[in-house]
């Protein structure tokens, strides 16, 4: 089987890549990335060489690049990560989050129908349900209501899935999972950013009050999941996915100062983000009970492990802190 992974080369797509060849030796995969300031091929060097592997350079957006890639390869599958990821991002430059997030996901889907690929997963987000009050959580069925240029093009990607199998009963299937955490996240996130700024005695800028709430899970268990919907989810459905592990951002920070043994005064309160999501928190009864899956890393655990990572490869995150980096990085904190 030969599946094409988009976005392969940024964080979760690695990890998926890595997964999926560890878990399945007649997979082959096929990773169409851009490589924009969040792709990073020194993330996939241990699978680099092998033959089940396949790196090829493009856009999601170029319909003579996907044409002659899905022309030259027999895709049976493809597993759609790539994005602009990033919120802060999207408030200052939504142009490219419609290009890449909708306009891609379109190419993608159009092509991937005229050449018969039998499953397509595309990889959304909770975000793309708006904002929760301090009961409740997301179903499958709560009506979408995103407050972000980045979720609004997400949930705009979904309801075009959503029309590829209603219209044309294209073998969609969509993910919709919570904050991901873990190895080759790109020091823009929260929890990468908090511990390469600790490490560097430089604040912590931390939005609002701190009080808005993430529900965090493991990039590796996402992975896990979005192979097993691959697998055995039902097209035309949509699969909630979870830690189960609400998280105040504030309570995070403090747990890495306290890991890395760096003192509280680091921490900076600074204006909040303009449309601040205050809670998410998912039900992922459908999975867990349709599938049988479970998250395997605790978020004690797997934030541990998170931060020996980034004390482990100062190499891989000082590289990717170029020029492009500190000038958004102004851009966005700038101001704060
Ligand atoms: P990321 O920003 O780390 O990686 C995105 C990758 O996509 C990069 O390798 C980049 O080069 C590539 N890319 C961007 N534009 C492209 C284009 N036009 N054509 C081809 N490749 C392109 O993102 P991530 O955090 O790994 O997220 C991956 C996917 O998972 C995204 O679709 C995101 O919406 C979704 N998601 C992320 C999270 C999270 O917490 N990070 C949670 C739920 C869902
Ligand atoms: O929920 C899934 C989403 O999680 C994904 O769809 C997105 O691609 C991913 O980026 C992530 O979005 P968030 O906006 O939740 O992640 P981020 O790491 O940017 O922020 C997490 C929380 O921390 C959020 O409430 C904002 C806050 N924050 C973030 C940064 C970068 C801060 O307080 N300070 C910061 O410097």
């Amino acid at each position: 089987m030969q599946i094409l992974v988009t976005g392969g080369a940024g964080f979760i797509g690695s990890n998926f890549v890595r997964t999926v060849l560890d878990a399945h030796k007649d997979v082959h995969v096929v990773n169409l990335d851009k490589l924009t300031y969040a792709g990073n091929l020194d993330s996939l060097v241990d699978v680099s060489a092998d033959e089940r592997y396949t790196f090829v350079r493009g856009d999601i957006a170029d319909r003579e690049g996907v044409d002659r890639l899905f022309t030259e390869q027999k895709i049976d599958g493809v597993i759609n990560f790539a994005a602009e990821s990033h919120v802060d991002r999207s408030i200052l430059e939504p142009d490219v989050f419609v290009t890449t997030n909708v306009l891609g996901t379109q190419n993608l889907l159009s092509l991937a129908r005229e050449h018969n690929v039998e499953r397509f997963v595309q990889v959304s987000t909770d975000e793309v349900y708006g904002s929760l009050g301090p009961e409740g959580q997301f179903r499958e069925d709560t009506p979408l209501a995103p407050n972000s240029p980045y979720s609004a093009a997400k949930a705009s990607a979904d309801l075009l899935c959503r029309a590829w199998f209603k219209t044309f009963n294209f073998p969609v299937i969509v993910t919709r999972c919570s904050n991901n955490y873990g190895p080759y996240q790109f020091p823009e996130k929260l929890i990468p950013l908090m511990v390469i700024n600790a490490l560097e005695d430089k604040p912590l800028p931390v939005y609002g009050d701190g009080k808005n709430v993430r529900d965090w899970l493991f990039a590796v268990d996402h992975c896990l999941a979005i192979d097993l919907i691959y697998r055995e989810g039902k097209p035309g459905e949509v699969y909630n996915i979870g830690g189960d592990c609400e998280r105040q951002n504030i309570d995070i920070v403090k747990q890495i100062l306290t890991i890395l043994d760096r003192p509280e005064r680091l921490i900076q309160f600074v204006k909040d983000r303009p449309g601040h999501d205050r809670r998410y928190a998912m039900d992922t009864t459908k999975l867990k009970t349709e599938l049988h899956w479970a998250p395997t890393v605790d978020f004690e655990e797997g934030l541990r492990r998170t931060v020996q990572w980034y004390l482990d490869n100062e190499d891989w995150w000082r590289k990717v802190m170029t020029g492009e980096y500190a000038e958004m990085y102004d851009r966005i904190y700038g101001s704060k």
